[in-house]
This record gives C-alpha cells, structure tokens and sequence, in this order.
C-alpha cells in the first residue's frame, strides 16, 4: 500500500518537530477502518540521544531551573487552559487512532485540564522540613529536588490521560521529560507537546520520540542522562523495564495489568450490579487496565446476574465509534483483536460456555471489532480467569460464602482493582479491606480522580500516580545539615551527632 498521501508526523524535541536521524517512518492505523492515517517518525537511538540532550539542557536552563515555584505552577495552569481550547481536537485524534468512543474521548480530555490545574495547586506546595536533630547546635533541614529527565512510555488505550498522570506531576517537581507514546497511537502526543510551549515552559522541557518499544523505548529506559523512569503498560514489558532500571539504579515506577474481581454479594442490588460489571469489562471494549474481568457472584443473585449482563450485553450497538449512539468500537490493533480471539478459543476449550457473544460482529466497516463475550462454567485456575486479556470477554463464577469470594478475588498475580456490591455496610468495609487491590470501589466502578491515589499491588505495579504522594515519585530528597555552633570542632575519631 502506497502511503505518499499520508500526514507524516516528526519527533517534537528542544520546542521543534525534529526528523528521525535514519530517515525511518512508520505508519498508524484507524482501527475503525484498518487503514492506515499517518505517517510518525521511527525513533532510535540517536533520537532519543537528541532529546535527552534537550531535555537536560532544559532542566539545567536557569529559566526552568531557577523558576519559581509559583511560576511553575502558573504555567501549568496556562497549558491546563490550552489543553482546555483544543480537547475536542485531541479527542478526535485519540478517537481515530484508537478505536475508543468519542463520547470517552471527549470525556477523558475535558477532565484533562483538571489534572494540570491539580498539580498547578500543588507545584507551589513542595518543599521540604527542618527535623530535631540530637544537638541544639545543629540545623538541619531537607530539601525535595527534581530528579532531573524523567523517561515516560505510555500505552494506546487512554495515550493522554495516562501520560499526563506521569508529565503533570514530573513538571509539578521541577524536572524535564521525553515521552515515548504507543506505536499505535503516537499523533495525540505530538499534538499536545507544542501547547507546553505555547503556555510559556522553554523549548526542551517536554519532548516526544515516537517509535516502537524495542527501537525508541529500549534506548530511552537504558540512557544515563534519565534520571526517573514512569512507564504504564503490560506486566511483561514493566517487569523488563524495571529490571533494565535496576541494573542502572534508576527508579521505575510502574502502572500494569490487572485481572480484577467484581464482587457481587447475595443482598446487592442485582440490576446495579450488572451494570456495574458491564461498565467494567465492555466499556472501552475491555481495554483499560482496571476492566473488571472476573465477575464472582452469590449462588443465590448469580442466574439472575448471568440473564442481566448477558441481556445487556446482546443489546450493546456495535459500530463506529465516532457515532455517538455507538457503544462498543473497535479494538486497537489487529493483533488486540488475535488475542482477544485466542482466549475465546481457549476459554471455549477449557469447558467455558459462551452465554452471549463469543464472535466478530458484522459491523461492516472493515475494521478490528469484537462482540462483546460473557463467559460462565469457568473455574479460576482456567487461563481466561488467570491472564489479562485486555478486551471485551468476562468470566462469571459463583460462590457460596463471603470467605471463598474473598479467596477467590485474592487467588490472582494481579492486585490492581475490584469493585463489590452489597447494601451491607460491614460486608463493604471487611470486605475492602481484605482485598489484596490498589483501588476498591463499593457500589461503583470505574471512577477516578486527579486527587485520588492509583497503585498497582502484586504484578500490577510499583509506586503510585495521583494525588499528593506522587510528588515524593518525581523527587529526590536531600538532607542538609548545618552547625550553627562556634565551638572548635571536637574528637576527630568520634562520630558527631
Ligand atoms: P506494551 O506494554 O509492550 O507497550 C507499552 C509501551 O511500552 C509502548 O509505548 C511500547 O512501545 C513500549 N515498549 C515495549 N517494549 C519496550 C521495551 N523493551 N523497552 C521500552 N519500551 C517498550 O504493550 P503493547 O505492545 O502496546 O500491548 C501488548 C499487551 O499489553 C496488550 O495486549 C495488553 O494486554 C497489554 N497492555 C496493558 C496495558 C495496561 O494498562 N494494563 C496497556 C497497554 C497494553
Ligand atoms: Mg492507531
């Protein structure tokens, strides 16, 4: 296929769009259709070499280094107000590139400001303590530093949302940072990437090296000039991330996988309930990584559990997802949509019964859709209850007694979400605080919030994104201490305290 036609997208580094160093594109796909929109520059390592070398050019600029906080925090609020103007343009974007509905694209970008107006309030409130050292004589004081570069490398299924959770905070601190968005949906990030500048950061403090991980992602984890590294995607490529930051020493933190429960209890309200669990999987056709892909539900709600989200389900409208009557689009990527199909398969040969969907609809678009799948009869030791699938396919299970829900939910490598439903006030909160999770949502699902924490346990994460405690993520913390005391120094041999 021929891609003259094609937009043709540059790397945006030092406040330029930069061509790749080997002259090397390649192209991005609308899922909707399964044709390619545009071309992006295909990053190695010489890219990213360029962009780091911006990036600490700009972290040691005095007008970002010696900026004052105050002035951080307004020029955060400016690009909040920018990304403001231009979101329906950037949802669009994100929409064409990854399939997601418009109306959550639409959604997700209008709370995109919120974000930056959050870390704009906090920019201005980082600082460090004085501490009681053991002498009258000693002042001692500490000091919460930028690290410096950060090295963030996002995923395609929320590509902004989830970059600015890393880039509003990192800039909150003070610190610089190349990006390295999906190779599937690159073009919002480079859209976004010039309205820093617009906003008044200098040329170099965001940057963006758009390409595939092994090629643009590998150089940037591995470079000595990154001084913190923030990555959201799979477990896999996390845990490879983070063992290529060890060996450097560099802090990685870490937002992946998840395969998490949705608990329904014998005395929930069972119509909330099931559409609580199809907002977990079928939104976003399942690929976020809080889908609540195990459904656990009481003996006696369970049927009537089964009938309501398989009844739901069978009347979800499949289709563009520009379309705003549209609620399942497209999968992101062909290969999204061979996966998703292989634990069909597999759940089907491992004794699964599909109660509705199970196939690829008929949408007539061309592009890479999937119905929506409810599974029961599957236990979870099956490897559709075990791994994430990262697309629109649900498990049910029953059980019998609070104990073995909670065992089951628990019974998993991730620990990133679960969602329970029950009207029992006691049942909520035990069960909450059994769940071996990051995020646990009563009587709801799928919520969030820039003030909010975000942690991933067990294989879904390390560190954590939102809220306040984010800022000791993009810091380092240095301890001063100073005698205040004109007494000569004493015995050289003994330690001072
Ligand atoms: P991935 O985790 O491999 O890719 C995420 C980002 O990491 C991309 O920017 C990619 O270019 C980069 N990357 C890949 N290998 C790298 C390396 N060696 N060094 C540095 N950067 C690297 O996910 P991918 O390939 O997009 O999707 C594969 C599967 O991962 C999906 O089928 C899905 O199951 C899962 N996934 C989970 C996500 C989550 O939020 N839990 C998000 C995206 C994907
Ligand atoms: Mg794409």
């Amino acid at each position: 296929m021929t891609t003259e036609h094609l937009p043709r997208h540059e790397h945006y580094i030092g406040g330029e769009a930069v061509p790749p160093a080997d002259g090397e594109y390649f192209t991005s796909d609308n899922p909707t259709t399964g044709e390619p929109w545009y071309e992006a520059a295909r990053g190695t390592a010489a890219d990213v070499e360029r962009a780091v070398d911006a990036a600490t050019k700009a972290f040691e600029n005095p007008s970002w280094r010696r900026l004052s906080q105050t002035r951080r925090s307004a020029l955060l609020r400016r690009v909040g107000e920018l990304i403001g103007e231009h979101a329906e343009e950037l949802a669009r974007t994100e929409t064409t590139d990854n399939g997601k509905l418009l109306r959550e694209m639409r959604a997700q970008l209008a709370g995109l400001p919120e974000y930056y107006f959050y870390y704009a309030g906090l920019a201005d409130k980082i600082h460090g303590e004085t501490i009681p050292a053991s002498s009258t004589d000693v002042l001692n004081y500490t000091v919460r530093e930028p690290v410096g570069v950060v090295g963030a490398i996002t995923p395609w299924n929320s590509p902004l949302l989830l970059t600015t959770a890393k880039l509003a905070p990192a800039l909150a601190c003070g610190n610089t940072a190349v990006i390295k968005p999906s190779e599937y949906t690159s073009a919002s990030m480079l859209a976004l990437a010039p309205l820093f500048d617009e906003a008044g950061f200098p040329p170099g403090v965001v940057n963006v090296v758009t390409g595939f991980g092994a090629e643009a992602g590998a150089p940037l984890v591995d470079h000595p000039g990154v001084g913190k590294l923030s990555f959201t995607g799979s477990t896999a490529t996390g845990s490879h991330i983070s063992e290529r930051a060890g060996r450097r020493l560099v802090r990685a933190g870490l937002e992946l996988g998840g395969k998490s429960p949705q608990l329904v209890f014998a005395d929930a309200d069972v119509a909330s309930a099931a559409n609580g669990v199809v907002a977990g999987i079928f939104a976003a056709a399942g690929q976020t990584c809080i889908a609540g892909s195990r459904v656990l539900a009481h003996r006696s709600v369970y049927d009537e559990l089964v009938t309501r989200v398989a009844e739901r389900a069978s009347t979800i409208r499949i289709g563009d997802p520009t379309d705003p009557g549209t609620e399942l689009g497209p999968l992101a990527m062909a290969a999204q949509l061979a996966k998703v199909e292989e634990y069909v398969a597999a759940g089907r040969a491992e004794g699964g019964e599909v109660v509705h969907g199970g196939g690829r609809p008929d949408v007539g678009l061309g592009g890479w859709f999937h119905e929506p799948t409810v599974f029961t009869g599957l236990g979870n030791d099956t490897r559709l209850c075990r791994e994430e699938i990262f697309g629109p396919v649900v498990a049910i299970i029953p059980f019998d007694d609070d104990e073995e829900a909670l065992r089951v939910a628990n019974d998993t490598s991730y620990g990133l979400a679960a969602g329970i439903w029950t009207k029992d006030l006691g049942r909520a909160h035990r069960a909450a605080a059994a769940l071996d999770a990051g995020t646990v949502w009563v009587n709801m699902y799928r919520a969030m919030s820039p003030m909010s924490p975000r942690a991933g346990f067990k294989t879904s994460g390390l560190g954590v994104e939102h809220g306040t405690e984010v800022v000791r993520e993009y810091t380092r913390l240095k301890s001063v201490w100073i005698n205040t005391s004109d007494e000569p120094a004493g015995d050289p041999f003994v330690m001072r305290s």
